[in-house]
């Protein structure tokens, strides 16, 4: 128990790292919340700086979530886990991403560490989930409309997988589905309004 309490509190620290903010601070010296959507997130830096930044916030984002699985992954196999620790790990990371204490609890949205916990989690679900988002995005150009599909897709994936055998991995997912929805409740009312910005769109900063 005191290994998993450690782990969830270190996995919360670790999705405060926030790479879409750190970056955009070190390169722009500004905070990348006060522009575009106003999300610390890939899609936002990719409209503000570019694809080679956003590139390498999603690659960040992703890993600090796969690092966090490895590590969950790593202790079970040392020192024996209960799977709801490896699961509680994934909600962890999420929730400091998505409610920083280090940024006043306003960081991201949460997709580009799902994609990198999950793909170690459990990778034939991620890569479904991933290869229904890609074609949403291809579809209609909305990467808020190709992440909520793809992660409110994703406990259901997980039940046609587990049916009811792994209660983590269903509990995890659920999370998911449910924070996701709630992060991008701006952007899902955009959408509805057909005012949602597509990829392409470029948003200029200050300085
Ligand atoms: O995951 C973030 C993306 O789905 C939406 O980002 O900046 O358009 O709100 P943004």
């Amino acid at each position: 128990v005191m290994w998993g309490i450690l782990l969830l509190i270190g996995s919360y620290f670790i999705g405060n790292l926030d790479f879409a903010y750190i970056v955009v601070k070190i390169v722009k010296h500004d905070d990348i919340r006060n522009y575009g959507s106003g999300n610390a997130g890939t899609t936002n830096v990719l409209r503000t700086m570019g694809l080679k930044y956003a590139a390498l916030v999603l690659l960040l984002d992703a890993l600090k979530g796969t690092l966090c699985i490895a590590i969950a992954k790593y202790l079970n196999l040392i020192v024996g886990l209960d799977p709801m620790w490896i699961a509680g790990t994934g909600i962890a990371v999420l929730c400091g991403h998505n409610w920083p204490a280090l940024l006043k609890f306003r960081g991201g949205k949460g997709t580009a560490t799902s994609i990198g916990l999950f793909l170690l989690y459990d990778w034939r679900i991620a890569v479904i989930c991933i290869g229904v988002a890609l074609i949403i995005l291809a579809i209609f150009k909305m990467v808020s409309l190709a992440s909520i599909t793809g992660m409110t897709i994703l406990p259901f994936v997980t039940f046609a997988f587990w049916g009811l055998t792994n209660p983590p991995a269903l509990i995890l997912t659920i999370f998911m589905a449910v924070s996701t929805d709630v992060q991008h409740r701006s952007n899902i009312k955009r959408i509805i309004a057909g005012k949602e910005s597509k990829i392409g769109q470029h948003v200029e900063m200050k300085n």
